[in-house]
């Protein structure tokens, strides 16, 4: 089916709906590193700008619009939060969108936090105006580690089918599972993940192998805590730290940080997928991203063509 899609950042969502068979005919965002990052790996259909400047007659007709919506005004991590965040107001361009263009489906991916934000008001208002705009709303929080990512990333998933159509949206079962019960899959541990990369420390060509050596200090805060090599990492975050740099995970070796290449690893980016800009940029587009195999997993339950 034919996506549009907003807050499209490095790409993540949008390679997991190509990887389904599905073709984006339209994204956006408005950070010039992360569309240089969509236009070589996923195509120039992408444009740089500010969504709110982006008229609804210039983005083309489409069968699904889905859209992370930045977070960090929702995000229980961010101690500002508040619900008059300017940047709540982005999920209301996403409602826009859909509210001009009708696609049979949506999808809005947001953190977990969305849910407990203004003690839950938020989340209501957000489900009361999907709903509002004509479609049958479901959610689901997913964890990526249950679907093979070596992250235990958390995610909520709102998916929306346009009232008129008669389709059943179903979301995916878990493949993994952290002890392995049930038939599945063990999740996947971190450093088995990371074990077909090089050291970066030694000649290299693999794209964004390279690390900051901003000083490791185990103190027990967020990026400062060892890793348990047999489990999925922690969430790879885009989040600053308070000298306005990126938190970034250690490598379970517990020497050293990750490289950009590393996160990507447990983000679920193939290899070849080269992130532009410098390194503090390259971390924040894989933190910001969806991971592709959850995104993928997600994107096979819409059918492969419009329902009549
Ligand atoms: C959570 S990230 C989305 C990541 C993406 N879904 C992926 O999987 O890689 C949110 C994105 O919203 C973008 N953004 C923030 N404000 C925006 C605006 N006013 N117009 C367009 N994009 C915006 C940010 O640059 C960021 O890339």
């Amino acid at each position: 089916m034919r996506v549009v899609s907003l807050f499209c950042g490095a790409g993540g969502l949008d390679l997991g709906f190509i990887q389904a068979g599905h073709e984006i005919v339209w994204a956006n965002d408005i950070y010039a590193d992360a569309v240089e990052t969509y236009r070589r790996n996923i195509g120039d259909h992408v444009v740089c700008g500010d969504i709110t400047a982006q008229k609804s007659a210039d983005i083309p007709d489409c069968d699904i619009v889905v859209g992370g919506f930045p977070c960090q005004g929702f995000s229980v991590a961010n101690t500002k939060r508040h619900a008059g965040d300017s940047r709540n107001v982005l999920y209301r361009e996403l409602l826009r969108v859909i509210r001009d263009k009708r696609p049979v489906f949506f999808l809005a991916e947001n953190v977990k936090g969305l849910l407990h934000f203004d003690g839950g008001r938020a989340f209501k208002r957000i489900i009361a105006d999907f709903t509002k705009a004509g479609y049958r709303v479901a959610y689901r929080l997913f964890n990526a580690a249950d679907f093979g990512v070596p992250q235990r990333r958390e995610r909520i998933i709102i998916v929306g089918t346009r009232i008129d159509v008669n389709f059943d949206f179903s979301f995916p079962a878990p493949t993994h599972a952290r002890d392995g019960r049930g038939g599945l899959s063990r999740w996947k541990g971190v450093a088995d993940a990371l074990s077909v990369l090089p050291d970066p420390n030694l000649p290299n060509d693999i794209p964004n192998h390279v690390y900051s050596r901003y000083k490791l200090n185990f103190n027990g805060y967020l990026g400062h805590r060892p890793l348990d090599p047999s489990m999925p990492a922690p969430t790879v975050t885009a989040r600053g730290d308070d000298r306005g740099g990126v938190v970034i995970l250690p490598h379970p070796n517990a020497e050293r940080r990750m490289t950009g290449r590393e996160l990507a690893t447990v983000q679920g980016f193939p290899l070849d997928f080269g992130f532009s800009g410098n390194l503090s940029s390259v971390y924040r587009q894989i933190g910001n991203a969806v991971p592709p195999p959850l995104a993928k997993a997600i994107a096979e339950c819409f059918p492969e063509r419009r329902p009549e």
